[in-house]
Formats: C-alpha cells, structure tokens, sequence
C-alpha cells in the first residue's frame, strides 16, 4: 500500500472498509459507548495520501476536495500530530531539532457514508509517518496510539479481514470471506453516526443490559467458505432500523435495491453506503449496472479484501 517516493516523502492508498455483519449491544454505563460484535473487510476504494517531511514543527494538510476541514479536526492531523508530538520530545531530549510533516489527501472516499475513509486517512497518516521516521513500530502499537481517536481505527492496521469487538477498537483478524467482489450503491446521503445510534437506543430502551446481539458469536471460520448467497441471509446490521427510521430517502433506497436484487442488501456501518456480494467480477459488474440504470444511483463494483491498490 505504500510507496517511497524520496527519504523525505512518500504515497500511501488509504481503503475504505464495509462492515459485513454489525450486532450492537446496549450502551456502556461509563462512557455511552457501545458494544459492537462486527466482521469488517477492506475494499477497492481508495483515498490517496502524500506525506513529505519538513523542517517547520507542526501538520500542514491540503485536500482537492474543498468540502474537507483540514485543520486540527481532521483524523490526519490528529494521529500525525500525536505521533510527531512523541518523536518530537525524544528528539528534544537528545539535542535534536524537531521535525514537521505536510499531507496532500485526493479524497475518493465518500464522507459519513459508513466506508471508514476518515479513520483510514488518520491510520495510513500513522503507517506513513512511521516508514518515513524508520520508527519501526509494531501495527499493534500504532493502533493503539490511533484507537484514542475513533472506534474504526485499529481496524486498518490489522484488516484486510477482521472480527471487531469492544466500541470496535479490538481487532481479531479472520479469513476473508469467499465472495470476493461486492457493488457499494453510494446515495450520498451523510448520516451522522452519534445520530443513529441515539436512534437505536430509543428504538432498544426496553432491552436489557443482557440483550444478547453479541453472544454467542457466530462461527467466522464456517462463514468464510459460504458463498454469496449462502453467506448474505446471515448478515445483519442493527444499525439498518435506526438509520432508515432518520432518513426515509435511505429506507427507500433500500427497499428498492432488495426489489430489484436477486440477494440481500445490507447497509455498511451507521450508513449510508449499502452493498451487497458477488462470487464474480463480472456478476458485480453486470449488478452495478443494473442498479445504475433502475436506482438512477451511483453504484460501484469493487474489490473485496482487494491484494493490491
Ligand atoms: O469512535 P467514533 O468517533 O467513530 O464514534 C462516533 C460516535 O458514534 C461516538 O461519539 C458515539 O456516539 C457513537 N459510537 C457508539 N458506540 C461505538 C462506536 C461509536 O456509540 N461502539
């Protein structure tokens, strides 16, 4: 995924994820948080990310895609800051001038869209930073460090396949599904995600605290072999209620994609993206074409779990 460019830059491709399955608990008493039990998986889409060294301390970020804040409330700033906040008080420490980055992102990924493309900007942001300095820290490290900014973090050090567990920071790898091609139908509807799931806890308030989404787990190993159709009927998102419940133009959607769809439609985290999977590329070609012409959506066959970018 990354390429050095020179010793004082280098280009990584920062992938979006889908969640294949997401079961949600009550919230946690401390911190409202909630408990998630969630297959993830990397796909073919990917934002662009150079990051060059500079002298000047402090993380200067540009982006074409004007809509995108670039300052201290962007994922990039916040993981690259932290990191270069440490190496910078070691680097102090020894007499040694402090060092600064600046990041040009091409942003392809859609914004509140459930693909996990902000949380994988600040990840990559950490991969990069780290090959550029010869820091040398381990994945778990680095998403420890990431995992204090968001709950999708620590996914993108360890994907392309992982079982997500905790508010979604505890990452398990897993074998990666069968179905190796999926169609993203992206309505670009923003769905602001503390909304869908103060949503869903007021669809849940009768639940218990022993509502049992998360338990027992689903047998992962024997759920990889399971070809698309086999595998769709068992995936569920409980987020799907809540979120279609706070955008009808989005329920619709999904209604209309599982009319006109020969499988199940699932929804990727707190939405908007929905996808459904394909054991061929050309099956996700012809489908994406097909909910192009009927939804009049922009509807994308990729990759899924993609070896390369
Ligand atoms: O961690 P992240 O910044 O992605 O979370 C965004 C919001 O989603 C949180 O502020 C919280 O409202 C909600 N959330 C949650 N439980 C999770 C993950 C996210 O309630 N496990």
């Amino acid at each position: 995924m990354a390429q050095p460019d020179s010793a004082q830059r280098l280009r990584v491709s920062a992938p979006a994820k889908i969640n294949l399955h997401l079961r949600v608990g009550p919230p946690r008493a401390g911190d409202g948080f909630h408990p998630l039990s969630s297959w993830m998986v990397t796909v073919g889409l990917f934002d662009n990310l150079e990051f060059t060294l500079t002298v000047q301390p402090g993380v200067r970020l540009s982006c074409d895609d004007p809509a995108i804040p670039c300052d201290a409330s962007n994922l990039i700033v916040k993981t690259a800051s932290a990191l270069l906040d440490t190496v910078n008080a070691s680097r102090a420490a020894s007499g040694r001038k402090g060092v600064g980055a600046s990041a040009a992102l091409q942003k392809r990924i859609p914004v509140g869209a459930g693909l996990g493309g902000g949380s994988s900007d600040g990840a990559f942001a950490l991969v990069a930073l780290d090959r550029l300095l010869h820091l040398h820290h381990s994945p778990a490290d680095l998403a420890t460090l990431a995992s204090r900014f968001g709950s999708d973090l620590a996914f993108f050090f360890h994907g392309p396949s992982s079982i997500c567990t905790g508010r979604g920071e505890i990452v398990r790898p897993t074998p990666p599904p069968k179905p190796r091609h999926a169609v993203l139908l992206l309505p670009g509807i923003h769905m602001p995600t503390p909304a869908v799931y103060k949503r869903f806890d007021a669809m849940h308030s009768a639940l218990s605290t022993e509502h049992s989404a998360l338990t027992p787990e689903p047998d992962w190993g024997n759920w990889s072999t399971l070809p698309a159709i086999h595998l769709l009927p068992f995936l569920i998102n409980d987020l799907e209620p809540p979120a279609f419940s706070l955008n009808a133009d989005l329920a619709n959607l999904h209604r209309r994609a599982n009319e006109i769809a020969d499988r199940p439609v699932r929804m990727s985290g707190s939405g908007s993206t929905l996808f459904t999977l394909y054991d061929t590329a050309a099956e996700a070609e012809r489908s994406a074409e097909h909910f192009r012409l009927s939804l009049r959506v922009d509807a994308r066959a990729v990759e899924v779990c993609p070896t390369s970018s």
